[in-house]
């Protein structure tokens, strides 16, 4: 296995220096510790598993964009476990869980998680640091993500109702903002009061007749910041002395790539920066520090919400993707739309976060399928190209040139060698990796950790 993440040495500068008689020459090898798994596609390409297998290199696993808008699924022993803010990392015991600054957090919703992984049996203790940069979901945010969404005017971003773009707004704001360490000043309550009656305003204005109330919130979110007092800190500070430490750290990234606010498929995007990108902003640990990117797709593709997906397959081949993949919301149930590997959008997000190596995640989903199709390339307005355009409305517009590839009837989610997949799932997966330019290092045929195999 070339997995090489974790400890990579890479020498990064020769150093020149004149001794008393002659030249010394200096070699310094600068110790690199960041690995990083970022979803290629509108999300939901399974990185929970992925970043639940690479976790045993690293000491620290951070979340750091997102909420609870992400889903990921974790299997092993015969059980599944669903997390939504908790990074994948906390079942491996030994493990630094983080939740940095550019995560959005819903304190309520967060202990919610945290209490029913007890009752699983996987127990937080000391293994979860909070950001007190992060900023705090307010009951107003969900009911701002239903009301805009409903006037937006066209087609429905559709959201996940978790109140992830507005607080994503207010931050931005600044004014209406509220962040979690900000929960535990005394002017906590003054402030809760001040902003829910101008949010009132606004919520009633557009026709919401159940609107937040200041005390309640107090209430609510004073036992919540209570009990996650414990594990709020400066994560930033803590994340730059593991550096300084050559700590091995892992990013997690949620949503994926085509989702990013600045270089997705705007307006049909999240409220973060779920690229490769987002990871130095998010955690604030600077970019040069990651020294390897895992990208994660599926070897289909799949989005949920509005907005262009030009491979979809409305018809039987989606719905038998769908079925066979189980592809419903892990957070809102919703049937996700399915259809062809589109090979054109997973280059350019590969290239735009700086993907050294890719994990094809679901290749026993099309077992059965038949013939399968890659989208290689998009007809735009008569014209031929390989770029993934920058506006929504030409995206849209892209009918996709496929190339055809033999499928394969044989049940693989049971294989744990590359060499013993039929023939036509390696060069489905070949083909794959020619055409995103990188190499695909892991396979995986299934939720568990030993449906993994290692290229
Ligand atoms: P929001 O992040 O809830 O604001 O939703 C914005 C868009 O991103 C919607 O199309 C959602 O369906 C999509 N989205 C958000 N989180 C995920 C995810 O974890 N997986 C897939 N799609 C997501």
């Amino acid at each position: 296995m070339n997995l090489n993440t974790g400890y990579n040495y890479i020498p990064l500068c020769f150093f020149i220096g004149v001794a008393h008689r002659g030249v010394v020459i200096f070699l310094f090898e600068v110790y690199v510790p960041g690995t990083s798994v970022i979803g290629l596609q509108w999300g939901d390409e399974a990185k929970g598993k992925i970043v639940d297998l690479l976790t045993e290199r690293h000491n620290v696993v951070v979340r750091y964009q997102g909420g609870a808008n992400a889903g990921h699924t974790v299997v092993f022993g015969g059980k599944k476990y669903k997390l939504s803010l908790v990074p994948s990392g906390i079942f491996h015991p030994t493990v630094q869980c983080v939740i940095a600054g550019g995560v959005v957090i819903d304190p309520v919703q967060l202990l919610s998680e945290i209490d029913r992984l007890a009752i699983e049996g996987i127990v937080i203790g000391d293994k979860l640091f909070i950001s007190d940069r992060a900023h705090v979901i307010f009951p107003w945010h969900k009911l701002e993500d239903r009301v805009y969404d409903e006037i937006g005017g066209g087609e429905a971003i559709g959201t996940t109702m978790r109140g992830i773009g507005p607080c994503y707004r207010d931050k931005v704001g600044r004014s209406q903002a509220i962040r979690l360490g900000e929960l535990f000043r005394d002017d906590f309550k003054s402030r809760v009061e001040t902003i829910t009656e101008s949010k009132n305003k606004i919520l009633k204005a557009y026709g919401c007749t159940e609107l937040p109330d200041a005390n309640q919130i107090f209430d609510d979110y004073t036992a919540a910041a209570n009990r996650l007092k414990p594990y709020c800190i400066d994560t930033t500070a803590y994340l730059l002395n593991e550096i300084d430490k050559d700590t091995p750290i892992l990013f997690e990234g949620a949503q994926g790539a085509l989702l990013d606010v600045d270089h997705g498929t705007f307006p049909y995007v999240t409220s973060s920066n779920s690229s490769g990108v987002g990871i130095a902003a998010g955690s604030g640990v600077p970019a040069r520090f990651i020294s390897k990117m895992i990208g994660v797709i599926k070897a289909y593709t799949t989005r949920v919400g509005g907005g262009p997906m030009p491979t979809e397959q409305d018809n039987e081949v989606g719905n038998k993707i769908r079925e066979n993949g189980n592809e419903y919301g892990t957070v809102t149930k919703r049937p996700r739309r399915c259809g062809w590997f589109d090979a054109v959008a997973a280059r350019y997000t590969a290239r735009l976060s700086g993907v050294d190596a890719v994990a094809i995640t679901l290749l026993d989903v099309l077992s059965g399928i038949g013939e399968l199709k890659i989208c290689v390339a998009y007809k735009i307005d008569g014209h031929e190209t390989t770029d993934f355009p920058s506006e929504c409305e030409k995206l849209r517009r892209a009918e996709p040139v496929y190339i055809t590839i033999p499928g394969w009837n044989e049940d693989i989610s049971q294989v744990t060698d590359f060499n013993k997949l039929p023939n036509a799932a390696k060069m489905y997966v070949k083909k794959i990796a020619e055409l995103l330019k990188h190499p695909v290092e892991i396979v995986s045929v299934g939720a568990d950790r030993k449906q993994t195999m290692y290229v």
